[in-house]
This record gives structure tokens, sequence and C-alpha cells, in this order.
């Protein structure tokens, strides 16, 4: 009798325990499944759109939802089925041969993320068609708020001005130092820093930016960018490294803190660079007049120095002597001893203007459209 109800019991654990074996393996193949799952979703936030659902959510690409147009084509705002904002970027026609290199790049840039940089939320390409679609960003450009549409309500105080420099400078930084291959953009402008709803940082248009392979300085390509932020070398001899968009960006923080046109019309067939303008006042530390007036005296002064001797190196016609973006990053967060350094530095010291190769064709430009011009191939 004990013999039997000792079996039934051991019979019962026994049974117990293939059954909850079975269960826990169930619980953890799902486990593994749903974290996979997790894992894919954080790697690819882009998806491939179907021209329909682009042309629904943007209305069929109606005028009314223009947001502007640059050097490859419109962009529209559009909204998703989700509730979600999109901007959809419409390229001008393709040619058959950047066919493949088109979505080899937009794929290669969806894997680069950053907090500072406008990502990628999907592509389309659909018979001639090609569109790239980003988030929507609801304070739109730089530009727009120091020179257009936005500049009259003067939302940007210091403090978002010193916060939206801080975050571009990261954001181009990830780009140069953080990307294998890195990346140089090509293209920093007022109107490339887009910002979100919080006026955050988003550096936009490096899809179009050239990879520099491992070991090399620099690549001689097709000068492209927007005349007023070329960097000397570059307009004329189509090298494009990391230098160059550190001089780009040196004018942008110029542009910042005054509020100026990166070429300013001094009369009818004149043009002056911003540093031949800030260089004089900031070797007279003349700061307050570097201000843009817009500000009415309310900004830390020592951070306007900062970031008004910062933009000058950057733009330094010579282009070892500009710092690196990463250095560029420190001093604008206020590294004293380098910001020391750069304080005295020879270019400091006299009041002697900038050799300033930028004026070599600055007469024939009469408007921004002009300046936006592309200069083919200078090799
Ligand atoms: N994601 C976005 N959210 C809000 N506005 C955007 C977005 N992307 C672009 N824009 C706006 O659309 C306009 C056109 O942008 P686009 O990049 O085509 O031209 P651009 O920056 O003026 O010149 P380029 O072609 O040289 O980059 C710009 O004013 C830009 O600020
Ligand atoms: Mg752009």
């Amino acid at each position: 009798m004990l013999r039997k109800i000792l079996w039934n019991e051991v019979f019962t654990c026994q049974y117990f325990l293939e059954f909850s074996t079975y269960y826990i393996g169930l619980i953890w193949k799902w486990y593994i499944e749903f974290d996979r799952k997790k894992q894919r979703k954080k790697e690819s936030t882009w998806r491939i759109f179907a021209l329909k659902e682009l042309q629904l959510a943007t209305n069929n690409f109606n005028y009314d939802n223009k947001l502007g147009e640059g050097g490859f084509g419109s962009v529209y705002w559009g909204q998703l089925r989700d509730g979600s904002q999109i901007a959809v970027k419409r390229l001008k026609s393709w040619s058959n041969k950047a066919e493949m290199e088109f979505s080899v790049e937009v794929e290669t840039l969806a894997r680069v993320q950053h907090k500072n940089l406008l990502s990628l939320r999907g592509y389309s390409a659909e018979g001639q068609e090609r569109l790239i679609v980003y988030d929507y960003m609801t304070n739109l450009s730089l530009l727009s708020h120091l020179h257009g549409q936005h500049s009259a309500e003067c939302l940007l105080d210091w403090n978002r001005r010193m916060a939206i420099v801080v975050g571009a400078a990261e954001g181009i930084s990830y780009l140069h130092h953080c990307t294998t291959p890195h990346i140089i953009h090509r293209d920093i402008k007022a109107s490339n820093v887009l910002l979100d709803g919080d006026f955050k940082a988003k550096v936009a248009d490096f899809g179009f930016a050239k990879f520099i392979p491992d070991g090399l300085t620099h690549v001689t390509t097709r000068v492209k960018g927007t005349l007023g932020y070329l960097a000397p070398e570059y307009a004329m001899l189509g090298k494009a490294s990391e230098s160059c968009d550190v001089y780009s960006f040196g004018i942008l923080l110029l542009e910042i803190a005054s509020g100026k046109k990166p070429l300013e019309k001094v009369n009818s067939t004149m043009k002056r660079p911003i540093t031949d303008w800030a260089l004089p006042l900031a070797c007279e530390r003349k700061i307050s007049e570097l201000a843009d007036p817009r500000l009415d005296g309310k900004y830390v002064e020592e951070e306007l120095k900062r970031v008004v001797f910062v933009g000058l190196i950057c733009a330094h016609n010579r282009p070892e002597k500009r710092p690196t973006m990463l250095e560029v990053v420190e001093l604008l967060k206020g590294e004293k001893d380098k910001f020391a350094a750069l304080e005295n530095d020879e270019m400091f010291k006299s009041t002697v203007v900038m050799d300033s190769s930028a004026e070599y064709s600055l007469e024939s430009v009469s408007d921004e459209k002009e300046a936006k011009q592309e200069i083919e191939s200078v090799k």
C-alpha cells in the first residue's frame, strides 16, 4: 500500500516536472523572440515607404504643403496615418547610374544616429520618383529664425543659441570622429540646421556627404556647397576634408552670434564676408558690437566672446590652423585653458584683415539664390 502511494507520488512529481519544463521552455522561447524583435526595432528605425502612402500624406505633393526648395528638390510637409508629421524631400530627376548609389547611401546613413542629427524615417524609390522621408521639425531651420519668416519674432534668445551651437557641433563631431568611414558633411549652413519643438539642433542633409576612407586625409571631389560658407581650399582646389566643415561651421557661429549673413551687401556690386567684419572687432575686443542687436543686450558676454573667437579660428584660411570638431565642442562648452590659448593666438593680436580668398567671386554674386550655386569640377 505504502509502495503504491510512493509510486504515485513519484509519478505525479515526474509529471509535474515534465509539465513545468515544457512551459518554462515555451516562455523562454517567447522571451528570446521578444528580445530579438526589440533589438531589431532599435537597430532600424527607418523603412521603405510606398509612393502612394507619401502621396496621401502630402496631399499629392500639394503646393500648400511645400516647406521650401533646395538644390536637390522640393520639401513637403506631410502627415502619416498614425498621426506623425513628416518632411518629404522629393528629388529632381535622377540618373540611372546614381540609382544604386542613392539606396546604398540612404541605407548606410540610416544607421547613423545621434541626438543632433536629423534621422531618416525612410525612403521611397518607385518608378521615376526618389523621395526621402524625415521627421518634421516644428521650428523649421535656423535660417528661418535668423533671416527668414521667423526672424521678426526673436524666438532665439541667447540660451537657445548656445544650446544650438553646442548641439550642432556635437552632431558634426559625431560624423567626423565616430562613424566608420568618417563622414564629411560638405554643406553646413543655417538652412541645414533644423530645430525641433524644444529648439534642439538637428543637423540635416548629411545624406549627400562624401565618405572618407581610413588613411586618407581628403578626397578630391566635385565642389558642392554654398558660397559664403566654402573653405577657400575647397572652393579653389576641390579638396574636401573635415576641416572644410569646420570652416563652414565657423561662419555659422559668427552668423548665430551676430545675426548677420555670411556675405553682407556693402554696395550694389560688392559683398563682404562676415569674417572681414568680425575679425577687426574681435582683435579690438569690442565684443558687444558683435552681438545680434535683436538680443537687445541680453546675452552672457563670456559665452558670446567664446562663440565669436571659436567661429573666427574655425574660419581661418589656413586649414592647419583650424581646430577639429572635437576641440570645437570642448571650446564651446567652456574649456578654460584651451580658450585662453586661443585668445592669445596671433590671429587676434593684429587688426590685419585675413587674406580673404573668399572674395574671389563675390562681385558677381547678386542675391541669395545665386549664392547657392554649385561649382562644377575645379580639379
Ligand atoms: N525635416 C524638416 N522639417 C522641417 N523643415 C524642413 C525639413 N527638411 C527641410 N526643411 C526645410 O525645407 C526647406 C528646403 O530644404 P532643402 O534641404 O531642400 O534646401 P536648403 O537646405 O535650403 O538647400 P540645400 O539643398 O543646399 O540643402 C528648407 O527651408 C528647410 O529648412
Ligand atoms: Mg537642406
